[in-house]
């Protein structure tokens, strides 16, 4: 163990010496012109290869060239349209959207769950809360709130509504929601309704606005079109009338299944603008795709609950409103780039340097595959000495003392 150890801090010790004597040395390259064909080819190739591959990268590719601007200000405005009819009863926007002064989030309402005619009261618990089954009213603790329950438990033990079997009273909204909730048939219509989204885009490092909706000059013609049109990527790029079933199928959704469960949509407006040429050729472009994670089947979908109240006999009473629904959550990328002389000159360097690559990929292909009798490297890796005495011989073979083999520096060497 002892040996293996001072063997280890020898070795050590050695390294050491040897780094610490050669970092001392001063290295310099040497020019070394190697005649063979094979060789030169390798290398032009290589320099070709790599010279194109920088200026399509810098110049076409990356734009390196320009100053760009990724911190862009932004507004968005959206407004949903739209009628359903449900049975008698009309549903205009006010009921279905959310919120009413339409923002960068907006949601509609595509399935109902109603309770109604809740009032402050004692009504049974929940069964499948923990606890809640009683068979006495010893079994109910008074005061208790379960946080996954309903209420306060007042300590007895009832009949479960028009069931057979009891459970904790509690005091709360009365009925409870998981009771007597009543579903309300999906509001399929909305497949049509569609979603207005106006966005301006200001990048301020160039004083460039841009809006999603085409300037007009006629006012009436404009609001005219806007009221009729439908987003096509070709034939409509500016309107920014949406249809929630094309939105669905842009996001790979089914309809009828988000209007079970409910789900958040995610559109993008991607704004990617090249200012060397005019403004105007700076559009933008839309995608869709479902943010919430719809393979946790248990925890995805959309919904929220409100409700609405009103007095019944001087009784404070309430429905309560259980809404699943689409959330659109419309989120704007930016980046625009103009032409500017510093990115320029460090793109253009950067690029230069890199051709160094070439030396080292060829370097490697003739020490590796060409260099079969050691010709080149005995010349490439020389120590210089100021007093020869004898060959040096250290771990590294290429090392050849110089002080016999006075040659040309830049000879030419046959293979
Ligand atoms: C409470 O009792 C009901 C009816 O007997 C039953 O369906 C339910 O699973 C019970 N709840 C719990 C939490 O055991
Ligand atoms: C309880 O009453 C509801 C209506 O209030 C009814 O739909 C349900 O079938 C009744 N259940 C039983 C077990 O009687
Ligand atoms: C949606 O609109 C299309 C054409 O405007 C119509 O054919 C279709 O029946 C509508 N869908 C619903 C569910 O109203
Ligand atoms: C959408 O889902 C419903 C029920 O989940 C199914 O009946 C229907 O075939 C689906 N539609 C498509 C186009 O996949």
């Amino acid at each position: 163990m002892c040996e293996v150890f001072h063997k280890f801090i020898m070795g050590l010790h050695h390294f050491l010496k040897e780094y610490f004597l050669g970092f001392w040395d001063y290295e310099t390259p040497k020019v070394m012109v190697i005649k063979n064909r094979t060789l030169g080819l390798i290398y032009r190739s290589v320099q070709f290869l790599v010279i194109t591959y920088f200026i399509w990268y810098v110049f076409i590719s990356q734009k390196a060239y320009q100053e760009i601007e990724t911190r862009p200000e932004i507004s968005v405005y959206t407004l949903m349209k739209g009628i359903a009819v449900h049975g008698d009863e009309i549903l205009d926007t006010v009921e279905y959207a959310r919120p009413s002064e339409g923002g960068d989030v907006i949601s509609t309402i595509l399935r109902r769950e109603f309770t109604y005619d809740q009032k402050q009261g004692t009504c049974a618990e929940y069964f499948d809360v923990t606890n809640a089954n009683c068979s006495a009213d010893s079994d109910c603790v008074q005061g208790e709130v379960d946080f996954d329950g309903h209420g306060r438990r007042t300590g007895r033990c009832v009949q479960y509504y028009n069931h057979t079997f009891k459970t904790c009273e509690i005091q709360t909204w009365c009925p409870i929601e998981r009771f007597a909730a009543v579903q309300e048939p999906e509001l399929v219509e909305a497949i049509n309704f569609t979603i207005f989204i106006r966005n301006s885009i200001r990048f301020p490092k160039f004083k460039v606005l841009r809006g999603n909706i085409k300037d007009a000059s006629n006012k009436r013609d404009m609001q005219k079109y806007l009221s009729k049109c439908h987003y096509h990527t070709d034939k409509e790029p500016y309107c920014p009338n949406f249809r929630l079933g094309y939105i669905a199928t842009q996001a790979r959704e089914n309809f009828s299944e988000l209007c079970r469960t409910g789900g958040v949509i995610g559109v993008f407006i991607n704004w990617d603008c090249n200012l060397d040429i005019d403004p105007s050729n700076c559009k933008p472009t839309y995608s869709f795709r479902r943010l919430d994670l719809r393979k946790d089947q248990a925890n995805s979908g959309y919904y929220f609950r409100f409700a609405k109240y009103y007095n019944r006999n001087g009784v404070e009473s309430r429905t309560l409103i259980k809404a699943y629904g689409i959330r659109l959550d419309v989120i704007v990328h930016g980046h625009a780039g103009k032409f500017s002389p510093i990115p320029t000159i460090i793109s253009t360097v950067t690029a230069m340097t890199s051709v160094g690559i070439c030396t080292i990929i060829c370097d490697w292909i003739m020490l590796t595959f060409i260099d079969k009798n050691e010709v080149y490297s005995e010349r490439k890796f020389d120590e210089v000495v100021k007093e020869p005495k004898e060959p040096v011989s250290t771990e590294l073979s290429f090392i050849n003392s110089f002080g016999s083999d006075h040659s040309d520096l830049s000879e030419g060497v046959p293979l």
